[in-house]
């Protein structure tokens, strides 16, 4: 039987990269998927390739920042597949996603707004939404993608790395809040990842790997983390050692 038969997994930003390998994975597994992501083409084009492999999704086009349309495809991924038992709160990225990266001094205010309701409040409200229904069957499990960011800092990401690091104490304190529920909440902090099969030989020290991360490298922690009932409210690192520090005296 494969590991995630008969559960359900949300996945945001589950268009490209990091949330599509994600919301791959998950529907190897067994998974129904709902994949979430603003844009269309990109949520479309998983829900075909989890199609295509036999496996069942379902297309939430919206703006994680979209509160009532969240709650609205929450609602409606219950009624056709009973319940949620999995949130991975991946959908994010700093300025650069408008080409605004910037030193902190000379942010503009709808730069900072933008990253802050992308990375935090986007994942709040997908974590509220479906939080009744974990409730309700007394099981769940919210990954919130952070960043090792929020562990070490980032130039021009100020903003970045500090609603990444809001989403780790989000993370701890939900944890304490739903564990009676049995539901585990936890954080994923990758670091330099490439995407769309890009490496990154530019990034001075890649860690002790020797090697940029691939999106896979992350979904295999997700599903390992989906997976456990007793590890909850931590941070799992993925980032082939790059954070440890500097190795030579
Ligand atoms: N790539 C890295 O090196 C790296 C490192 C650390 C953390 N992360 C985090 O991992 C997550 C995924 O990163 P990635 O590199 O795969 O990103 P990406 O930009 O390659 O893909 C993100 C996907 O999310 C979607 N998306 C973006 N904003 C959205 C929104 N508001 N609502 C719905 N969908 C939205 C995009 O359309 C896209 O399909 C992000 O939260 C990012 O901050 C990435």
């Amino acid at each position: 039987m494969k590991s995630f038969e008969g559960r359900t997994a949300m996945v945001t930003g589950a268009g490209a990269n990091i949330g599509k390998a994600i919301a791959l994975s998950f529907a190897k597994e067994g998974a129904n998927v709902i994949v979430c992501d603003y844009k269309e083409n990109n949520a479309l084009q998983t829900v075909r390739e989890i199609e295509e492999m036999g496996g069942t999704a379902m297309a939430a086009v919206c703006d994680v920042r979209d509160r009532e349309k969240i709650f609205a495809y929450v609602d409606e991924a219950v009624k056709r597949f009973g319940k949620i038992d999995i949130l991975v709160n991946n959908a994010g990225g700093s300025a650069g996603l408008l080409n605004k990266l910037t030193r902190f001094i000379d942010a503009e205010r709808e730069t900072l707004d933008f990253v802050i309701d992308t990375n935090l409040k986007g994942s709040i409200h997908c974590a509220q939404a479906v939080l009744k229904y974990m409730v309700k069957e007394r099981y769940g499990k919210i990954i919130n993608m952070s960043s090792i960011a929020a562990v070490c800092g980032l130039y021009d990401r100020v903003d970045y790395a500090a609603a990444k690091a809001a989403m780790l104490g989000m993370a701890k304190a939900l944890a304490m809040e739903v564990g009676e529920y049995n539901i585990c909440v936890n954080c994923v902090s990758p670091g330099a990842i490439g995407r769309n099969g890009e490496k990154w030989e530019h990034v001075t020290y890649m860690g002790a790997n020797g090697r940029s991360g691939e999106p896979q490298d992350i979904a295999n922690a997700v599903l390992f983390l989906a997976s456990q009932d007793y590890i909850t409210g931590q941070n799992l690192v993925v980032d082939g050692g790059r954070t440890l520090g500097p190795g030579h005296i």
